[in-house]
């Protein structure tokens, strides 16, 4: 049975005793998904597996994302995409960019994400320290400390997410080699709604379900008090006290919980500090499913 080690901050834990380049037993499995809930990140450390472990770990959480990311994906297991800065013969091998703002992966698409699982291939360093950190924020907590009148008021409430919000984001960095989106690539991921407050399907208590990378409007406020509204949301859940940083090591394999946090991935390291990490982005098919929620949570 793996242990669990809480980081003592408000979000974060190591799980010790599994090797997954085994597969996951389902007592195992059972023990992973709790903690997540609880921990909204887990550290699985000095792991040494492929892509096809990653793929099959991420699998038990259900169905994997694909084609997101572009044509950066491992040419055997094409679920599993790279993220990288390193450039081979002239040519990126991953996606050099991802996730470098605060957001919350798919809440632009109809079946939210549910987790990310990112393996560690190399991880930059300088003066012996990583780079690279990837930071999260605690929705359970940010809703838990909104002012009433805020909980009143957007109760039942939905927010519009759009994937381009983003995008066009990332878009006005300095040397962005991103071009606006066409009418076609817009048309093949519209926005989304969901509900501003959700509750969590493993822990059964009240999220803050927006993220300032995609949500761009509450849909039953006007124009002008749905920015104000955006603006303090954005702000309230990005207090400092919400917030924790992975420092990463190499064969760190991380699973952080979509529902329950955001995150944003820092790029403090230059060209030549090089960065790659493996990733399965897996959706919210089945964490939803009661069928699921009665096997995995209440016989354990
Ligand atoms: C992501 O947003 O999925 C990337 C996170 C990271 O590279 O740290």
């Amino acid at each position: 049975m793996p242990t669990i080690e809480p980081t003592g901050q408000i979000l974060g834990a190591t799980v010790r005793g599994l090797d997954l380049a085994q597969p996951l037993s389902d007592a195992d499995f059972a023990v992973l998904l709790r903690a997540l809930g609880e921990h909204g990140v887990l550290r699985i450390p000095e792991q040494r597996i492929e892509a096809r472990h990653l793929r099959d770990f991420s699998r038990r959480f259900g169905p994997i994302q694909t084609g997101i990311g572009g044509k950066f994906h491992h040419k055997e297991v094409p679920e599993v995409g790279i993220l990288s800065n390193v450039v081979e013969n002239g040519e990126p091998i991953g996606l050099a960019d991802a996730g470098q703002d605060w957001h919350t992966d798919m809440s632009y698409t109809d079946t939210k994400g549910f987790v990310n699982v990112l393996y560690a291939v190399k991880v930059p360093q300088r003066d012996g320290k990583p780079l690279g950190d990837t930071l999260f924020a605690n929705m359970h907590a940010a809703y838990a400390d909104l002012p009433q009148e805020v909980k009143t008021r957007l109760a039942g409430m939905t927010a519009t997410h759009d994937f381009n919000k983003f995008w066009e984001e990332m878009r006005r960095r300095p040397g962005s080699a991103r071009a606006p989106l066409t009418p076609e690539q817009r048309a093949k991921r519209p926005p989304a709604v969901h509900p501003v407050f959700m509750t969590h399907p493993i822990t059964g208590r009240t999220v803050l379900y927006c993220n300032p990378g995609y949500a761009e409007r509450i849909n039953e406020l006007d124009e002008a008090e749905s920015q104000r509204m955006l603006d303090f949301l954005f702000a309230h859940q990005l207090q400092q006290k919400y917030l924790y940083a992975h420092h990463w090591a190499v064969g760190d394999l991380l699973i952080w919980d979509h529902i329950g946090t955001l995150h944003n991935a820092i790029p403090d390291y230059g060209p030549e500090e090089h960065r790659l990490m493996l990733r399965c982005q897996v959706m919210a098919e089945k964490v939803f499913d009661p069928a699921f929620q009665r096997q995995w949570l209440r016989a354990a």
